[in-house]
């Protein structure tokens, strides 16, 4: 037997920046050019978003000197998170690349549909181009837009797969601007406060208090409230992906709170409600879950108070159980006995295997009003 050892001085990432800062979009040509001064910026978005945003992007570019700027429109829905418009991507990418003397770079404007299908274009394209996060979303900038997973759904034997295939691969810029968060709907607005909800819940009993006390100017987004939210959580969520980059250590399981029953509801629901939604429902269990257990602590009770404030859904009428159980189930996570992150108090959560399905049932009924 020969072993030869392959061995890697460098590790591929050297990590990137995340910027959040009320008014930076119209910056983001200045703050590109410093790191990419070679590059041709080829902007990937949806026609809403660039709709909205696209002139103030490629204004800030031109005026950073960008000449040759692509640009490439994916529409929007999670429906358009496929097969067909990743090789469309690819297809715009190399037209644009065509006769281009300097090496693309994949600027992503949109929600988290653009940034893990434009990402993952990004992550493939002659085996991987730089590209740059500008998420619109309150989601994508608290959650999606940091961490490098990057994919799309696909249509596998046994029916339609979310994220089956991808990549990981980071980003090498990060820019959130909440300003650009005052065209969103309300409805997605509150589906990425969730996402935020989730992260103070498992990691910082002071942001939660935060968002409790300026819950009112978070919902009139008022710049600096949310750019104090956005920032914590994308520094709570870089923390847990530095030490976890592939996934592989459990560290970034916590970051799946509420998404076991969530993922369940959003299926059984047909995908018809918003993953915040569903996931802020999931929260709820987990935390009922974790009290039935006699884990949790009395103050998780406002839990639900500040996700209520945030608009978001917390019992779900007439809710399908058997199918909810049935997609727990067939979740990817399941492994002959179910892992749920349970919380125990504000900022301190665990994993655990809970082998009483009968008691998740139970948790999932007194919140539908079955
Ligand atoms: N990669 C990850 O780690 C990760 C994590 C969580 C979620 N995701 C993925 O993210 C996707 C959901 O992302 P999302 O919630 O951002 O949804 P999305 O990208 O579909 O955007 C929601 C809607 O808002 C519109 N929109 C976006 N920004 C806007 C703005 N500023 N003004 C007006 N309209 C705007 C979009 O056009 C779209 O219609 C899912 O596909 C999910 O799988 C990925
Ligand atoms: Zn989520």
């Amino acid at each position: 037997l020969k072993s030869i050892p392959v061995r890697f001085k460098k590790p591929r990432n050297s990590g990137y920046e995340v910027l959040v800062h009320p008014g930076l979009l119209s910056k983001a040509g200045s703050e590109i050019k410093r790191r990419f001064p070679k590059h041709a910026p080829f902007i990937i978005s949806s026609p809403r978003v660039h709709g909205f945003w696209g002139r103030a992007l490629r204004q800030s570019l031109s005026k950073a000197g960008y000449k040759d700027v692509g640009l490439h429109l994916v529409p929007d829905g999670e429906k358009n998170k496929g097969f067909r418009q990743y090789e469309l991507g690819l297809r715009a990418l190399a037209a644009f690349g065509k006769g281009l003397r300097r090496k693309p770079l994949v600027v992503l404007l949109g929600g988290g549909v653009i940034g893990d299908l434009g990402g993952f274009v990004a992550s493939t394209y002659k085996r991987g181009l730089p590209f740059i996060q500008i998420p619109t979303t309150l989601l994508s900038m608290v959650d999606s837009s940091v961490g490098g997973k990057l994919g799309i759904d696909f249509q596998a034997p046994g029916g339609l797969i979310k994220n089956l295939v991808g990549a990981f691969y980071q980003p090498s810029l990060v820019l959130a601007d909440p300003l650009v968060l005052r065209s969103l709907a309300p409805r997605e607005f509150s589906a990425g406060m969730a996402e935020a909800v989730k992260t103070a819940l498992l990691f910082d009993a002071a942001l939660f208090e935060a968002m409790e006390s300026s819950a009112s100017r978070l919902l009139a987004q008022d710049p600096r409230a949310l750019s104090h939210v956005i920032a914590s959580c994308v520094a709570h969520k870089a923390r847990v992906v530095m030490r976890d980059e592939y996934d592989l250590s459990g560290a970034r399981a916590l970051l799946n709170l509420g998404h076991t029953f969530g993922h369940a509801v959003e299926a059984a629901l047909d995908f018809k409600w918003l993953h915040g939604e569903c996931v802020a429902f999931g929260i709820c269990c987990a935390v009922d879950l974790s009290a039935a257990l006699g884990l949790a602590a009395p103050e998780l009770m406002r839990t639900e108070a500040l996700l209520l404030r945030f608009g978001l859904p917390t019992r779900i009428r007439g809710l399908p159980l058997s199918r909810v159980m049935r997609a727990m189930a067939e979740d990817k996570k399941f492994d002959g006995r179910m892992n749920f992150v349970l919380p125990l108090r504000l900022g301190k959560s665990v994993l655990r295997p809970v082998a009483s399905l009968e008691m998740v049932r139970r948790v999932l009924r007194a919140r539908s009003g079955a």
